[in-house]
């Protein structure tokens, strides 16, 4: 390592799941990318729930933990911020990152609309600050090589595809009422949680989407109210029963700029589906095929036969995204956490250069721009066109 990176002190707002995420992406930089440009110095965290910010604070090494996240912008020695607090504390805390001329990371889907999201959007323009969203899927190494592969045209023109975000995080039915499953607190429900991440890669890998028509439920309509303190997916049984209020389904048909058309499913109440995230694409002369849950593994058929055209398996390896950062060759597996290991470095790098680099809060506008007219399409049964 050189002695001439850039410091760039960072704090956390919100140790939840995402919250000790971002913490242990920012302590892993250095060793996967010793060349910088930036050194990132953890300095300060922020939970609202007592002690929680000081155990992380002595776990990550953190020299200041406050429940009040104002201190963490009062701070002037603190240059960035992640924002991993629940969404509806994105607008407020996002944009108040940025007026205090802070770089701000903040969490997918930034906001419970696409208001909030352009509200953060132009703080980030008005202070001349980068910001970085939590797309993370985007930087799998698999996916940057399915990249590649649609846009030189290995498959031919994209004809139609198929993205699907499955989990059963919501599946039982004694899981807490929490923020997550509130209108005012967690927004439009799966739309947001997992929808956003399938809108963005199907635009990163295939473009704009032009118009689109969707349908939506909630499957489990009642939920206990959680006892005390709340982090991830916990359950609680026995106390007063609420009213879920927002989507645990999305399924939406979107015919994208390309011409192309595409299936996008998300469920949080899938029994049997872990994590179970990814796509199909097919095109005129081939089809891609990636699952998540086999990160480094991308089915590929490429060819010249059209029909019987068999498909293979390629393991990524250095050479595809930022693979090299973490493995020396082909087929070693990666994980969740090294996702958001490149995200930080893109967002640190992005601090020191000036140019935004990877998903940004214009990433998010999109998104939730999408997600609204997905809840317009519901509310009057009927195709909706998207904005540019
Ligand atoms: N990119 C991804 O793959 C991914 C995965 C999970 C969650 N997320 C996003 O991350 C965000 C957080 O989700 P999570 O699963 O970590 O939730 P979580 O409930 O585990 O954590 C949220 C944390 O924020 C804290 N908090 C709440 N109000 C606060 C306040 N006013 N000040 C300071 N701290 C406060 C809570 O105490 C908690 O520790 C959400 O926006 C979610 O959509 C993204």
């Amino acid at each position: 390592m050189t002695n001439d990176l850039q410091p760039v002190r960072v704090a956390v707002i919100g140790m939840g799941w995402m919250g000790r995420v971002h913490a242990q992406a920012y302590v892993r930089v250095p060793h996967h990318y010793p060349e910088g440009p930036a050194l990132p110095e953890l300095v300060a965290v922020a939970d609202d729930v007592p002690g929680r910010a000081e155990t992380f604070a002595a776990r990550f090494g953190a020299r200041t933990a406050a429940t009040d996240w104002r201190a963490v912008l009062d701070d002037p020695s603190v240059d960035a911020v992640s924002v991993t607090v629940p969404n509806f504390l994105h607008r407020e805390i996002g944009s108040a990152v940025l007026d205090a001329g802070k770089h701000l990371w903040i969490e997918k889907p930034v906001g419970l609309t696409e208001a909030d999201a352009v509200a953060v959007a132009e703080a980030a323009a008005r202070n001349d600050r980068r910001t970085a969203v939590g797309f993370n899927y985007r930087n799998a190494p698999a996916v940057q090589a399915a990249r590649a592969l649609v846009a030189d045209g290995r498959i031919g023109d994209v004809t139609h595809a198929r993205f699907r975000f499955f989990s059963d995080y919501a599946a039982h039915p004694d899981g807490a009422l929490t923020w997550r499953y509130r209108a005012d607190r967690g927004g439009n429900g799966v739309l947001g949680d997992l929808g956003s991440h399938g809108v963005d890669l199907i635009r990163y890998l295939l473009g704009d989407i032009d118009s689109l028509v969707a349908d939506t439920a909630i499957f489990i309509p009642e939920r206990s109210e959680p006892a005390g303190a709340t982090s991830g997916h916990q359950l609680a049984t026995g106390g007063r029963r609420g009213a879920v209020e927002n989507d645990d389904f999305l399924s939406a048909q979107l015919r994208l700029a390309s011409g192309a058309r595409c299936v996008l499913e998300a469920s949080r109440v899938a029994v049997g589906e872990q994590n179970s995230y990814g796509f199909e694409i097919h095109g005129t002369e081939g089809m891609l095929r990636w699952d998540y849950r086999r990160m480094g593994e991308l089915e590929t058929s490429l060819g010249e036969s059209y029909q019987d055209q068999p498909s293979t398996t390629l393991f990524v390896g250095p050479g595809s995204g930022d693979y090299a950062a973490f493995q020396p060759g082909a087929a070693n597996p990666m994980g969740y956490d090294d996702l958001k290991v490149i995200e930080a470095q893109h967002f640190l790098r992005s601090i020191v250069t000036g140019e935004p680099e990877g998903a940004t809060v214009a990433d998010a506008v999109f998104s939730a721009r999408a997600l609204d007219a997905m809840t317009t399409s519901v509310a009057d049964g009927r195709w909706v066109p998207l904005r540019s």
